[in-house]
């Protein structure tokens, strides 16, 4: 049996940044990690390797339709999937080591095998740890951070093989371009992955249930996404059912239904991105008396206290919104409770990005929602077409967009779409978290020539004074 202050089960960006922060802080950190790396679904099969295809299928993108408009002329160009597959593994690589190494350097010790919450002996919470072919090890721990993270939902005629069925996993490694990827779900990865397909050569068709992709998006961004995507080729069905599916001759082959009118689409593969739902791996719920929500998370205060002494839970396997950002605040709000300090989570100003182009970025309350809780709302938008800067980079569409509190001012939501929105959002994030007007933002200087103008430009539009439209 080995002491520790705190055991953090699971290795994603809530786990592994929980476990630097609580060592940090002078704790004797245990993280445990079943799979072979650490950094979770993010940095595996999630954010980091969908960004490298989505970089190299933008480099893509550019040297096929749009180098020539510069006067650079590349002459005939050729697709190789598989060095693009291996780069993206290289930098997947360079992002693990880098845990490990942040490991070694904050004393944080990597428990590698499944853990497992058995249960309390006197003060002390015992997890095993069973590593592939080894004994058990087991953990006497004072406190214990579950951060099990989330699986993706899968339907029940079409289960993941990751061949031609795939999930996240089985969309970043595709070996060679689909002549047609069906994609089911237009959210987040629906969306990324589709793009990086879609970008090499791939016919992609989106379906979608709801009556608009992106749902909870502000619906001003959700039509300027709509119209941007058609044009770029995807094939968006949405108010669609799908109501089988299977593997098939040619591939597979999805039925739809839209409004009783049905079709079948036959493809190389399908996607299935549908959402995901928390994962509790090692965690007996029921044994435990862990409290949990209706999808299974479990459920914790603004401290990310369980109703467990000393037991904490973060990120994917909480509830909130699925995201690296917020499961990395999550572990560090639990690690400086459990060093005695008084963090608390807020979350109203968690940034959400969808990584297409052009990007999308959103923070706070869209208009309806807004409008919906009884505000009453002044609201600026700003296109990038009218930015020098934009048009420079022949990157003109879409538009930022502030909802404001006609009363006091103060910033209630931003919707961006556009160039390099992803990272201008992270300003407007800011002064989110300092209760910023939308004077404030206007009243700030934007270096010229920049992107960052628009968001300036939008908040003055805010107070009907927009000065370049
Ligand atoms: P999502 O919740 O973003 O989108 C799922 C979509 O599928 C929704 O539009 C939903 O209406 C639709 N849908 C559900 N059932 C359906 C059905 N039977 N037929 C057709 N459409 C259906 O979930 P997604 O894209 O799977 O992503 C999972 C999680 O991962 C999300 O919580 C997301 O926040 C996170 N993520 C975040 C990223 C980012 O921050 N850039 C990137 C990728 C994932």
């Amino acid at each position: 049996m080995t002491e520790a202050d705190v055991v953090v089960i699971g290795g994603g960006p809530g786990g592994y940044v929980a476990a630097i922060r609580a060592a940090q802080l002078g704790l004797t950190t245990v993280c445990v990690e079943k799979d072979r790396t650490l950094g979770g679904t993010c940095v595996n099969v999630g954010c980091i390797p969908s960004k490298a295809l989505l970089t190299s299928s933008e480099h893509w993108e550019f040297a096929r339709w749009h180098a020539s408009e510069h006067g650079i002329n590349v002459g005939e160009l050729t697709l190789d999937v598989a060095t693009m597959l291996r780069r993206k593994d290289d930098v997947v690589g360079q992002n693990t080591k880098g845990i490990e190494f942040l490991f070694r350097k904050n004393k944080v010790t990597w428990a590698k095998g499944a853990g497992t919450l058995r249960g309390r002996e006197g003060d002390r919470w015992r997890v095993d740890v069973q590593g592939e072919g080894e004994a058990a090890t087991t953990y006497a721990a004072r406190h214990v951070i579950i951060a099990t993270g989330s699986v993706p939902i899968e339907l029940p005629f079409l289960p993941f093989d990751e061949e031609r069925i795939l999930s996240n996993v089985g969309a970043l490694t595709i070996p060679a371009v689909p002549e047609h990827l069906i994609v089911i779900g237009g959210g987040v990865i629906g969306l990324e992955l589709g793009s990086v397909w879609r970008r090499l050569g791939a016919r992609v068709t989106v379906v979608e249930l709801l009556p608009n992709i992106l749902p909870g998006m502000d619906d001003e961004l959700v039509r300027e996404a709509e119209r941007t995507f058609k044009k770029q080729g995807f094939d968006l069905r949405t108010g669609t059912r799908v109501t089988g599916g299977g593997r098939g001759e040619r591939g597979v082959f999805v039925d739809l239904d839209r409004n009783g009118t049905t079709e079948r689409l036959e493809g190389d593969h399908v996607l299935v991105a549908v959402g995901r739902r928390p994962a509790t791996w090692g965690i007996d719920v029921a044994a435990l008396g862990l409290h949990v929500g209706k999808r299974g998370e479990i459920l914790v205060d603004d401290q990310m206290r369980t109703n467990l002494p000393n037991v904490f839970a973060i990120g994917d396997c909480v509830p909130g919104p699925m995201l690296a950002h917020k499961a990395e605040e999550e572990g560090v709000v639990a690690a400086e409770v459990i060093a005695g300090q008084k963090a608390h989570m807020h979350y109203r100003s968690i940034p959400g990005v969808v990584y297409t182009w052009p990007e999308i970025a959103a923070v706070g309350l869209t208009e309806k929602q807004a409008r919906e809780g009884g505000r009453e709302v002044r609201v600026g938008k700003f296109p990038f077409s009218a930015n020098g800067r934009a048009r420079s980079m022949g990157e003109s569409q879409g538009f930022v967009k502030f909802v404001a509190d006609a009363r006091t001012d103060e910033l209630l939501g931003a919707h961006l779409i556009g160039p390099n929105v992803s990272e201008l959002v992270a300003e407007v994030v800011l002064g989110f978290e300092y209760r910023a007007s939308a004077e404030d933002i206007a009243l700030t200087v934007h270096a010229h020539p920049t992107l960052s103008e628009v968001t300036k430009e939008a908040a003055l539009a805010t107070l009907g004074r927009a000065l370049h439209i």
